[in-house]
């Protein structure tokens, strides 16, 4: 247990802090060694779907230059490096009868076992949005509950093979993005959206809630089956993470402090209250009627509590009004306002006020230790400056609670989605011509950080 405030308190020599990133984010080499295409291949390579136009045949190019990126990792003296498993590597088709690619196995293997061998903690999530495309083409994807024995399915495969060596796992990648960004706006692969400016099919007002239902099925099961075959033996954890920025009222009005206590509600609570207290949150049981799936009691037993920690992404602070929010998704898009310094990103400022906010909130509603499993910035501008400048990124700076991890996001810059490589938020500098990576300030700052306020383990006698 620790303070959020600054010293005299430390944080605990177990502390989990490092860095973050994600397969499709940086691996490239799409059609290396077997693996299957992902949604985000081919929505990436759409005309219009990404601001550079670019997608992520190359990325950071970390499928081949992973050894250097454990050596960043080990000169930043990380104590742990979260990463994702891509699907299409394990299971190229994706589906429970699909064959297993030994070399996609391989490639994991041998990243967590060099972990490892440097002291470094493997922190892995098995779902960060690259999605095997023969599932979308099969069956829609997240849309059909087929979705559950397939993913179930999949991680059982990596409890297999890595559990062993793996103690940390993180089922899925902020599920309102997969639900929202994915298969509402449709900005997100699968790029699904009533708008058919955007997409040529989806419903923006029923899919969101499909998908997210199964999001939580998916992860439930695999819960589940990671506690009866796998924890005991293996002593791991496992959880989920969710995306979730603070909130805060525009003005004191009785309908903005409701505005944004409703922002959190589908931000967070969406996924969170059915996870940690078994329910749907009543403001959105209103909002969306019949268009919110139901859980069997059966499905709602294995959903309520299936998550050993909470993982906490979070990037702003978001302003709320009553009426600026849109009438199709209530509550999904408070309103952003003058709080901090703008970044590269519209959605994103920073305002450090909100992220103990958020803690405390998260601590005092769901009472489960809280892992940071994602918290970054990306400079405005940063793509368009001079070396030397991008690396003096400045801007990116920096109760009780029970908080027991803190990972940057990002590692290396890298594809952001559909902002391809123009928004950097890496702590590291990738120069895409070259490959080549430079520690910008803020990494040496937050490296710096954490050795002064880790406490040291003690030395046996
Ligand atoms: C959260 C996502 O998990 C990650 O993939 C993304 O790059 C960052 N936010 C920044 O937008």
């Amino acid at each position: 247990m620790i303070a959020a405030s600054s010293p005299p308190y430390k944080l605990p020599h177990d502390f989990l802090w490092g860095f973050a990133t994600a397969s499709f984010q940086i691996e490239g080499s799409t059609q290396a060694d077997g693996r299957g295409k992902s949604i985000w291949d081919d929505f990436a390579k759409q005309p219009g779907k990404i601001l550079d136009g670019r997608d992520g045949e190359v990325a950071t190019d970390s499928y081949k230059l992973w050894k250097e990126d454990l050596d960043l990792l080990v000169s930043y003296g990380v104590k742990s490096y979260r990463f994702s498993i891509a699907w299409s590597r394990i299971i190229p088709l994706g589906g429970r009868n699909d064959p297993i690619n030994e070399a996609g196995i391989q490639f994991y293997s041998n990243l967590i076992d060099a972990l490892l061998e440097r002291g470094i903690i493997p922190f892995v999530t098995l779902y960060h949005w690259d999605l095997p495309l023969t599932l979308y083409e099969r069956y829609g994807g997240w849309l059909n509950k087929e979705i559950v024995q397939d993913y179930v399915r999949y991680t059982k495969v990596c409890f297999e093979r890595f559990g062993d060596r793996v103690k940390y796992w993180l089922t899925m990648n902020e599920p309102w993005c997969i639900s929202v960004l994915g298969h509402g706006r449709g900005v997100f692969a699968p790029g699904r959206s009533s708008d058919r400016t955007r997409s040529p099919e989806g419903d923006s007002s029923t899919e969101p809630w499909i998908a997210g239902h199964h999001v939580i099925l998916s992860h439930a099961y695999a819960v589940k089956l990671y506690r009866e075959e796998f924890q005991t033996r293996q002593g791991g954890q496992i959880g989920i993470t969710l995306n979730g920025d603070w909130a805060i009222p525009y003005d004191d009005s009785p309908e903005n402090i409701e505005a944004a206590q409703h922002a959190l509600d589908v931000a967070i609570g969406w996924f969170a209250d059915p996870i940690y207290l078994g329910y749907y949150p009543e403001y959105m049981k209103t909002m969306l009627g019949d268009r919110l799936p139901t859980f069997t009691s059966e499905e709602l037993s294995v959903v309520k509590g299936s998550s050993d920690f909470y993982g906490m992404n979070t990037y702003t602070t978001n302003l709320c009004s009553e009426c600026r929010r849109p009438h199709l998704m209530r509550g999904l898009s408070p309103y952003i306002a003058d709080l901090g310094t703008q970044a590269q990103c519209a959605w994103l400022q920073d305002y450090p006020e909100g992220f103990r906010d958020l803690l405390n909130y998260l601590w005092k509603k769901y009472r489960k230790p809280i892992y940071v499993t994602e918290n970054g910035f990306a400079v405005k501008d940063e793509d368009t400056k001079p070396l030397e400048e991008a690396l003096a990124d400045y801007d990116r700076d920096g109760g009780r609670v029970d908080i027991r991890a803190y990972f940057a996001w990002s590692l290396l810059d890298n594809f952001e989605w559909a902002d391809g490589y123009v928004t950097r938020f890496g702590l590291t500098y990738v120069d895409y011509e070259t490959q080549k990576r430079y520690p910008k300030d803020s990494a040496k700052f937050v490296c710096q950080w954490f050795k002064d306020h880790v406490e040291k383990e003690e030395e046996p006698d």
